[in-house]
C-alpha cells in the first residue's frame, strides 16, 4: 500500500481507482493550494503525489520527500515541476496531455472573438443602462474571414487553435521552434500563444515583438502568464498598438488587485480556465490517476515526461 498525497479535490471518479487500488489517498480539501511548508510536510510520508501547476515541485521540496518515487501533474504544462530534480531524486513525473486540447482551443477562440467584437464592453454598456438605440458606428469590430493569425507554438493546442481558426476563415501561420517570431508577427493580426513555458520561451512576447506586429492587433494567450512581458503589453494596451489583449493566464495568478496591468484598457482577464469543462477535468483526473497507478505498479506512467 503506497501514501498518496493529493493537493485539491478532483472532479470525477477516478482518485476512487487509487482507493480500489488498496493505496492510502490523503486528499487535501482545502480551497487554495498547499504553501510551500505545507506541502513539504504533505510529502514527508508520502509514496505519490497528485498535484496541480500550482504546487511548486523544486529541489528542495523533492530533498523532504524521500520515500516519493511518482508525481502526477494535473496539467499538461508541468513547468511548476524541475524535471531534472526529479530526475536526480530518481521520482518519475507524468501530465495530463490531449484530453484538455478542445477545451483549451475553444477558450483561445472565445478570448479571439470577445475582443474582436468588443464583448465585454458591449455587455457593460447594457448592463450600465448606457445603450439607448440600435447605432451604426458603436462597437465596429473585425470579422474572422481574411484576418492573419500567428500561432506560436505548433503543438496539439496550437494546431487545434490553427483548425478552429481556418474554419473561420482566418490566414493561420505557425511559429515552431527555430522560426522567427517577429518576422511571422510583421503581418499579424492577431497573436495566440500555445507554447509550453521553458527558458527560451519566458517573455518571449516582449516590447520588441508586439512592436514587429501591426497596429491594432490583439493578443490572447491561454497558455502560461510567463511567456509575456506583462508590462509590455499594457503599454501597448494604453498606446492602442494593441487594439486588446484576452489572457487566460497571467504571472503570478492571481494578479494583486492593484497591479497595473488591470488598468490597462481593452483587457479581458480569465482565471485560468483553459480547461475548465466536465470532460476535461475528468478526463485530466483519469489520466493522472492512470500515472500514478503505474508508477506505483512499478510500470512506466503512460503520460511520462522528463527534463
Ligand atoms: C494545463 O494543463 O497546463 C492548463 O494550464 C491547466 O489545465
Amino acid at each position: 500500500m503506497a501514501r498518496v498525497v493529493v493537493t485539491r479535490a478532483l472532479p470525477g471518479p477516478a482518485l476512487g481507482r487509487l482507493v480500489d487500488a488498496g493505496h492510502d489517498v490523503h486528499v487535501r480539501a482545502e480551497p487554495l493550494p498547499p504553501s510551500a511548508a505545507e506541502l513539504r510536510a504533505l510529502v514527508a510520508e508520502a509514496d505519490a503525489l497528485l498535484c496541480t501547476l500550482e504546487d511548486r515541485v523544486d529541489d528542495t521540496l523533492l530533498a523532504a520527500a524521500p520515500r516519493l518515487r511518482a508525481i502526477a501533474v494535473y496539467a499538461v504544462g508541468t513547468d511548476n515541476v524541475d524535471l531534472a530534480a526529479a530526475a536526480r531524486h530518481g521520482v518519475s513525473v507524468g501530465n495530463t496531455p490531449d484530453v484538455l486540447t478542445d477545451a483549451t482551443a475553444d477558450l483561445a477562440m472565445a478570448l479571439l472573438l470577445a475582443a474582436a467584437r468588443h464583448l465585454p464592453q458591449a455587455e457593460a454598456n447594457v448592463r450600465e443602462g448606457a445603450w439607448r438605440t440600435w447605432n451604426p458606428t458603436g462597437f465596429l469590430g473585425f470579422e474572422l474571414r481574411g484576418a492573419r493569425l500567428c500561432i506560436l507554438g505548433a503543438g496539439r493546442i496550437g494546431r487545434a487553435v490553427g483548425e478552429r481558426a481556418a474554419a473561420f476563415g482566418m490566414e493561420v501561420r505557425f511559429v515552431g521552434r527555430g522560426d522567427d517570431l517577429h518576422t511571422a508577427l510583421a503581418d499579424a493580426n492577431v497573436l495566440s500563444l500555445h507554447a509550453p513555458l521553458t527558458g527560451t520561451t519566458r517573455r518571449i512576447v516582449d516590447a520588441a515583438a508586439l512592436a514587429a506586429m501591426p497596429a491594432g492587433g490583439i493578443l490572447v494567450n491561454t497558455a502560461r502568464g510567463g511567456l509575456v512581458d506583462q508590462v509590455a503589453v499594457a503599454g501597448a494596451l494604453h498606446s492602442g498598438h494593441l487594439s486588446a489583449a484576452a489572457l487566460d493566464v497571467t504571472d503570478p495568478e492571481p494578479l494583486p488587485a492593484d497591479d497595473p496591468l488591470l488598468a490597462a484598457p481593452n483587457l479581458i482577464v480569465l482565471p485560468h480556465i483553459g480547461s475548465a469543462t466536465h470532460r476535461a477535468r475528468e478526463a485530466m483526473a483519469d489520466r493522472a490517476v492512470a500515472n500514478l497507478l503505474a508508477a506505483l505498479g512499478g510500470n512506466a506512467m503512460p503520460w511520462p515526461v522528463s527534463a
